[in-house]
């Protein structure tokens, strides 16, 4: 199996949390691409879809999906996102793609948020993949400032401007031993609109897909 057919695999083993008729939230990004994929072929009758990123709404309106908002949803029962690295406390790093403050925003808003992904972002501590951290564009060097002081390597995500019209800083170098402590004290920095550290909502569920088949961890 390579890269793609794993991400293809764990997105498959979340069709089964699906509950027709109900609205769920999809997130952004290649493993969740196949998510969405797979609820058309599997002719799945959703409700409608929270989508976290304009690229995914424009997936789900080409596969004839019904969308809405969360303003008009009210909570969902549940999301279903890819990551960049996952812990084993399930908790995650996001936003490769640039869509984290959406994502964060409606996975606080699900009841069950599962974690699609290859077995390759299985990490033991977080923080080699770079923390991606939106911006307000006027603070983007106050906030880089900041950052070095917490012992990080900001680098602007060139050419770069999210759904929200902010910008991308890229935290390399960055030991998380405290990833609750640390999603706190990026987020209470002024002008950052939000960090891609998911701690203080970790999944609640993991799905890796590797060579060796399907794992499935859950939050212990
Ligand atoms: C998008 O902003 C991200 O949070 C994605 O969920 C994450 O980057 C994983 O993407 P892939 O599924 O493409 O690896």
């Amino acid at each position: 199996m390579n890269a793609e057919q794993m991400k293809r695999a764990a997105a498959e083993a979340a069709i089964k949390y699906v509950e027709p008729g109900t609205i769920i939230g999809v997130g952004s990004g290649s493993t969740t691409n196949h998510f969405i994929d797979l609820l058309a072929e599997h002719r799945i009758a959703v409700k409608a879809v929270v989508a976290a990123s304009a690229a995914s709404e424009n997936r789900l309106r080409q596969h004839h999906i019904p969308l809405t908002d969360l303003n008009s949803s009210g909570d969902l029962p549940l999301y279903v996102d890819g990551a960049d690295e996952a812990n084993r406390f399930l908790q995650l790093i996001k936003g490769g793609g640039g869509a984290l403050t959406r994502e964060k925003i409606v996975a606080s808003a699900s009841k069950k948020f599962i974690c699609i992904a290859d077995a390759s972002k299985k990490v033991d501590a977080l923080g080699k993949f770079p923390l991606p951290v939106e911006v307000i564009p006027m603070a983007r060097s106050y906030v880089a400032r900041q950052l070095v002081r917490l012992h990080g390597n900001p680098v602007l995500r060139e050419g770069y401007t999210t759904d929200n019209g902010n910008l991308i800083l890229d935290v390399h170098n960055l030991q998380i031993n405290e990833p609750i402590n640390l999603e706190r004290q990026i987020n209470n920095i002024a002008g950052v609109v939000e960090v891609g550290l998911f701690a203080l909502r970790p999944a609640d569920v993991l799905i890796l897909a590797g060579i060796d088949g399907i794992k499935t961890l859950t939050a212990s």
